[in-house]
This record gives structure tokens, C-alpha cells and sequence, in this order.
């Protein structure tokens, strides 16, 4: 076909979607459309190719469960996940910066009192996690809300081995005091990889590309009047800051877990000194 004729089937795809309703919708498809003749036309793949590309898509749904969102982490590895969030994100300057949500918030974190520890296993090496939730103007939210995530120092979340961890290893629900202040205690995370079972492990594989996470603790931090922002801390100093595998790392967002020898602030924290000590803010943007 020339592309005078494949510009015409283009325009005809186009054309079939004219009467959807939705404008959005048909905005969204007709987009769709055009890039994938594009994509067509520049790459020109062989029946082959296109029924191997059909075979990978499928076997990507067909890895898809109640805990295992392939297609989310197809996603992620092409960097498209960090490209929707940051188009959605917060643009206000000083807001803290968002990042990917990630498969693995997909049970509900138990509530706990500030000061908690989230390493139900004891097993890692201890940290102390605080600050304060703010408004860009520094005026504190009290009563925000934390949702926190991480996972153990194997790089595993609770999710992950349902039969080693309890369930809630490594998260809480953790509601601001009345100075928007919150801390809770854990253990500090590890990079781990993400699942390479299924076909997007293939693809990393194929392209030569490794499959690790910097380490992280996630973070949802909601508050009345602001919008709620999605993200994660990152452990200054950790391997693969500079090359995580879902694309996700943005300065701001990596912290110091400063090693902190205080035995009276490690009495009053409840953890063995000498210990490990994150501190940061998190501004919300108000809505
Ligand atoms: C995570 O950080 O939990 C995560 C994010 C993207 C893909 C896999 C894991
Ligand atoms: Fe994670």
C-alpha cells in the first residue's frame, strides 16, 4: 500500500469514530488512531512481528489477578505511568512533587497511632520517619492523613508472601496531629525489583534492562481543602536513584535517613540507638 492509501484508511478510521457521543471519548480514540497508523507506518512490522506483539499483549492480561497488575506494570516500564502523573500532578512551586502510585497499594493500610512501627517483623535496620503536613504557605493540616507503604528489607511487600508477613507489614494509616506533625517508626527500605515473571520481565529482559527500584517508602498525604498528593521518599545514597526501572525518581522527593547516634532521642523515639533518621514536609496544594 502507499502511503497515500494508508493516509486514507487513517482518515476513515477517523471518520467511523465521528458520532461517538462522548467528545472526550472520541477525542481520546481518534488520537489513538492516528498515532497507531503512524506507529504503523514508520515501523512497518511483518505479520510475524504483529502477531507476536498480539501474543505479548494477550499474555500480558492473561497474567493480570485480583494482586497482580501486569498491564499497570507494562505501563510503568515504558515510563507511561510517570508521564500521566506528572501531567496530573501538582504544579503549584513548593508543593511536594508526586510520583507513580505503583501495583502494590491494593489492600487497605491498618490504622495506627503516630509513633507506630510498621516493621511487624523486627527484621530490618530501624528508622524514625517524620515531619509535618503543610499548606504552601508553611500553615500546618492538622488531621491529614498518611497512607504509608514499603516493603521489607528482602524488597518484598506484604502482598508479596502473604505466608512470611503478616498482613499490614509495612503500612499505616497515620492521621496528622493538631501541628499537621506525624511520625511513625519502621525500618529502612531496600531496593528490590519489580515482578519479572510474566511477560514485562521478558521485555526488560530483552532489552537489556534491569528490573530494580531505588529504595522508597510510598506516601498518600490527603487533608481537607487540598488536593491529595501521590508519591514516595527515596533514601538518599540508595543504588539505582539514577536508573529505576519505572522512571519514577524526582530530586525532591529523595530524603537523607540521616544515621543519627542519640540515646536519648533514641529513648524517646522507642528504638535501639544508634538508629536511622528521616525527616521531611509534605505540602499539599490547595484545591
Ligand atoms: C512500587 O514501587 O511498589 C512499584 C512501582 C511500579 C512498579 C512496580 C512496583
Ligand atoms: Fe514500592
Amino acid at each position: 500500500m502507499t502511503t497515500e492509501h494508508t493516509t486514507d484508511l487513517t482518515g476513515e478510521v477517523v471518520d467511523s469514530l465521528e458520532r461517538t457521543a462522548d467528545a472526550r471519548l472520541r477525542e481520546l480514540l481518534t488520537a489513538l488512531a492516528r498515532h497507531l497508523h503512524d506507529f504503523v507506518r514508520e515501523t512497518e512490522p511483518t505479520m510475524a512481528e504483529w502477531e507476536r506483539a498480539i501474543g505479548f499483549l494477550t499474555a500480558t492480561g492473561q497474567m493480570c489477578t485480583d494482586t497482580r497488575q501486569e498491564f499497570i506494570l507494562l505501563s510503568d516500564v515504558l515510563g507511561v505511568s510517570m508521564l500521566v502523573e506528572t501531567i496530573n500532578g501538582h504544579r503549584e512551586p513548593g508543593a511536594t512533587e508526586s510520583t507513580v502510585l505503583g501495583p502494590f497499594h491494593m489492600t487497605e493500610s491498618p490504622v495506627r497511632a503516630l509513633g507506630a512501627n510498621i516493621d511487624l517483623m523486627g527484621t530490618g535496620e530501624p528508622c524514625v520517619v517524620s515531619g509535618r503536613v503543610l499548606a504552601p504557605d508553611g500553615t500546618p493540616l492538622p488531621g491529614a492523613v498518611l497512607d504509608v507503604w514499603q516493603a521489607d528489607p528482602e524488597g518484598f511487600y506484604d502482598v508479596q508472601r502473604p505466608d512470611v508477613q503478616p498482613a499490614g507489614n509495612g503500612r499505616g494509616l497515620f492521621t496528622a496531629d493538631a501541628d499537621g506533625h506525624f511520625w511513625f517508626r519502621s525500618c529502612v527500605p531496600s531496593p528490590y525489583p519489580i515482578p519479572t515473571d510474566g511477560p514485562v520481565g521478558k521485555l526488560l529482559k530483552a532489552t537489556d534492562r534491569h528490573p530494580y527500584r531505588p529504595a522508597h517508602i510510598h506516601f498518600i498525604a490527603s487533608a481537607d481543602g487540598h488536593a491529595p498528593v501521590t508519591t514516595h521518599i527515596f533514601v538518599a545514597g540508595s543504588r539505582y536513584l539514577d536508573s529505576d526501572a519505572v522512571f519514577a525518581v524526582k530530586d525532591s522527593l529523595v530524603q537523607d535517613f540521616a544515621e543519627t547516634d542519640d540515646p536519648s532521642l533514641a529513648r524517646e523515639f522507642g528504638v535501639p540507638n544508634p538508629f536511622r533518621y528521616a525527616r521531611f514536609d509534605l505540602v499539599l496544594e490547595p484545591v
